[in-house]
């Protein structure tokens, strides 16, 4: 039902014009069909109150507000009669059905209702909706005149743009953090040597924040098909969203804290498991180690260099004729040997098992041939299989939208674990279809869907192709703890949708050895971080192209401080590990990448949190610092690339990382201190960039563990657990440990300790809290570190004691010294002496 209204761009615009520019006009496509005019949802008919949010009906049409917590709406909307069906790839089934009683308010004027935390209202008038806080701050509402808009079976929806409202999120599109300005489309696509301007890339994660004056909201549009944001491109008043199909489903989160808005979208979507331990180590890779000579080359040299290092990756060459689950015995020829030996060396390895297999009616290929057996192939309308061209050739591709097909694809994994394998790498899986226009399969390419919530069906193409690479990544994920119940997986994939975090790590695909390349790292993993996926690295020197000295120098640098931190480059480019260039680049890249494993009990911390709260462990600064500006806008808007390595380490990369220019680090409000140096820094800092140096900071009132140098994560570390002091308000940290292996932590095999300080006029009492859980760790001692302190040499005490031990331990220079045994709880005070 409509009023006559403006139509501004035809909804689903973009998605079409990508699909078009991708030659889907080429593949064969259905006959178009006659497009109706739109259908513009602004008149009342009725509404209904519900226990738990308004239905308001237009017409035939249905808008459903609901709310799952007080603080989160569902919002859908159903065109025919019927809402869409109540299910979900990405939005967890015990969230999407969660509720809470709400206040019905309805006056001449709107129709609506209130939580705890907010009001929705539904205009009589035009079915304008508004959410505000309970004190009237608007968090989102339409945009006056542009009603909720169907064309055919697109949709899309208006909101209104005020002047000082940014965004963030939407997974790692390329581009700056503020997505302000931008549009963007969803649809999963190998992006090989993607540009800053290049759109859409490999994933589609259709959450974004929204931040006006302080105040934080999520939006998640639930939507598999081919989706599109503008943020003000097409208008300055005005963002938009919506798809080329499928149903309108989106959550609202309220913060207004940001925090709080990442926490809950992953109570929404799930929150990544915690990774394995190794996995935050240094990760050498390449396109392709090609022989098992070359491969245990590249391991003895990380050791004899003494580059500290966890995992080596196998890409598709070490596969007979590019077959994945397949070995190429000839430049193998003793896989499981190698594999044996170097766990010996403490080496990982991560295999890539794309998601083609071969098409081998002819050929002796075990996934082909179980494949079909099993009918876990995709197929056209026709019935007869999809084949498209990737590596090994004509491929046939899985249906992983189907339980049975998942659980065949899990157990191919069997050989590669029992040999000893640790991880595996879903590449591809946008699907990349070679020799086609579209890159991808036909759109009319039938899935078969068998997943709770859904109805059982068929779904073409373009229904599934965003949540394919996704359910990919779960099918290994899911397969792995199958195969080995008390092991963490590591997967790593390339596309994913909302909520892919739950089973796989990622990376950004390929980018280039440029120094603009290097620079779109951070806005990149910051924005991935905030939807989701807070284990995620980019390749490390560049994929395509080979990397000048420098340029890789100061990418190891920076990756330090990244949650995934692998070294890769493509087929026939220059070598591209560490050492490559000479002694003087390496001994740099080799302190910074030794630093990453100092650092480890802070990183594995950061993870354990992340793998709890959905905190990613880099963040943009507003995550921690949301009120440092005077009108609350974003500190990132200002000091564009800095970020937060947790929450306690701010780094500070220049934003042109190739120039030589000084620039200026601004500091969230607080006392810092220079994280190399330990000189306290307050405010702001000039910055003379050298190529050995990265600029990192310590937020006054942290506590950071660290750990006795190791060559690997496996390697016990010899000597005490360094505690960073840096005292100031809140002072405060956090060590986890465990296994870092298995699940046992699960059932309290882990080891938690927190720490805090308090600094007084007569000096700085630190509590060493009791350890909680059953895990023991590595250490035995304590070497507790002090900065700042400038009063000169103090008198300690131990609980309450003076102690002859600790007192002889004490170590007064620019940095407080003080070694103690690790036993339980613990108090020191450290008292300043005239
Ligand atoms: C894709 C991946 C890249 C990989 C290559 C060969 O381009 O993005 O990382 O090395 O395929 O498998």
């Amino acid at each position: 039902m409509s009023h006559s209204v403006r139509v501004r761009t035809i909804p689903g615009i973009f998605c079409l014009a990508v699909l078009a520019i991708r030659g889907f006009a080429l593949d064969p496509t259905p006959p178009p069909r006659p497009t109706p005019s739109p259908l513009v949802l602004n008149v009342f008919s009725a509404a209904l109150a519900l226990p738990n949010g308004v239905q308001v009906t237009s017409g035939s049409a249905i808008l459903d507000v609901r709310a799952l917590r007080d603080d989160v709406l569902r919002i859908r909307i159903g065109v025919n009669g019927q809402l869409p069906e109540d299910a979900s790839w990405a939005v967890l089934a015990n969230s999407r059905q969660s509720s809470v009683s709400t206040t019905a308010e309805s006056d001449d004027d709107a129709v609506g209702f209130r939580t705890r935390s907010l009001r929705v209202k539904i205009a009589r008038r035009d079915l304008h909706l508004s959410v505000t806080d309970l004190d009237g701050n608007i968090l989102q509402e339409d945009a006056a005149g542009w009603p909720v808009t169907f064309h055919d079976r697109t949709f899309r929806l208006y909101k209104q743009m005020p002047a000082d409202e940014h965004y963030f999120g939407l997974g790692d599109k390329v581009g700056p953090l503020d997505r302000r300005g931008q549009s963007f489309v969803l649809w999963n696509t190998d992006a090989y040597e993607f540009q800053e301007s290049t759109d859409p890339i490999y994933k589609s994660i259709p959450f974004f924040l929204a931040e006006r004056a302080g105040r934080y909201v999520g939006v998640l549009l639930d939507n598999t098909w081919c989706s599109s944001f503008d943020f003000g491109k097409e208008s300055g008043e005005i963002y938009s969203f919506g798809a080329s199909g499928g149903p309108v489903d989106y959550y609202i989160v309220y913060g207004p804290d940001p925090k709080k808005v990442v926490k809950t979208y992953s109570w929404l979507t799930g929150a990544a498991p915690l990774p394995p331990l190794w996995s935050l180590g240094f990760q050498q890779s390449r396109y392709s180690y090609e022989t098992e000579d070359q491969l245990r080359g590249i391991a003895s040299k990380l050791r004899e260099l003494k580059i500290p290092a966890d995992v080596l990756y196998m890409d598709i060459d070490y596969q007979q004729q590019n077959r994945p689950f397949t070995v190429d015995s000839q430049k193998f020829p003793n896989f499981t040997g190698m594999v044996k030996d170097l766990r010996q060396e403490h080496f990982r390895l991560v295999t890539i098992t794309d998601l083609h297999i071969a098409y081998g009616p002819n050929i002796d290929y075990g996934p082909y041939q179980s494949g079909v057996a099993g009918d876990h192939f995709l197929k056209n309308p026709d019935g007869s299989l999809y084949v498209g061209t990737v590596w090994p050739g004509p491929s046939v591709f899985p249906d992983f939208t189907q339980k049975s097909s998942r659980g065949w694809w899990g157990r191919l994994y069997s050989k590669f674990v029992s040999e000893g394998v640790s991880g595996f790498w879903n590449d591809m899986n946008e699907p990349s279809v070679f020799l086609s226009p579209s890159k991808t399969m036909p759109i009319e390419t039938q899935h078969r869907i068998d997943e709770p919530g859904f109805a059982e069906r068929t779904a073409s193409h373009l229904e599934i192709h965003n949540v394919y690479g996704m359910e990919n990544s779960r099918a290994t994920y899911e397969g792995l703890l199958n195969l080995a119940p008390n092991s963490r997986p590591f997967v790593l994939t390339r596309a994913t949708y909302a909520g892919g975090q739950r089973y796989a790590a990622t990376w950004t695909g390929d980018n280039s050895s440029t120094w603009n390349h290097l620079r779109l790292s951070t806005p990149m993993l910051l924005n991935l971080g905030l939807s989701g996926f807070g284990m995620a690295g980019a390749d490390v020197g560049g994929f395509a192209g080979t990397p000048q000295p420098d340029l890789l120098t100061k990418w190891i640098e920076l990756a330090t401080f990244q949650p995934i931190d692998r070294d890769h480059t493509a087929k026939g480019t220059g070598a591209q590990e560490p050492w490559v260039h000479g002694p003087e680049h390496l001994a740099i890249r080799r302190r910074f990448i030794e630093e990453r494993y100092r650092l480890l009990p802070y990183l594995y911390t950061a993870a354990e949190e992340m793998s709890r709260t959905g905190l990613p462990i880099v963040r943009p600064l507003f995550l921690e610092f949301p009120s440092a500006t005077p009108d609350h806008h974003p500190l990132d808007l200002d000091a564009p690339n800095q970020f937060m390595f947790g929450a306690s380490l701010l780094v500070a990369p220049s934003r042109f990382p190739d120039e030589l220019d000084s620039y200026d680090v601004i500091l969230p409000p607080g006392d810092w201190y220079n994280y190399w140096t330990g000189s306290r820094v307050i405010g702001a800092e000039k910055i003379e960039p050298r190529l050995d140096m990265l600029p990192v900071y310590a937020r006054a009132g942290s506590i950071i563990p660290m750990q006795p140098l190791t060559q690997s994560t496996e390697e016990k570390p010899q000597g005490p657990l360094t505690l960073r002091v840096y005292p100031g308000p809140d002072c405060a940290g956090t060590l986890y440990q465990d296994d870092g292996t298995t699940l046992d932590y699960q059932r309290g095999e882990y080891l938690r300790l927190n720490f805090s300080c308090q600094s007084d006029p007569q000096g700085l009492r630190i509590h060493l809290g009791a350890p909680e859980g059953n895990y023991r760790a590595w250490w035995k001692s304590y070497e507790v570190q002090i900065f700042g302190w400038s009063s000169g040499k103090p008198k300690v005490l131990l609980n309450g004691k003076a102690d002859s031990a600790l007192s002889s331990s004490l170590n007064v220079g620019q940095v407080l010294t003080l070694s103690l045994p690790a036993s339980g709880e613990t108090e020191l005070q450290i008292i300043s002496t005239p």
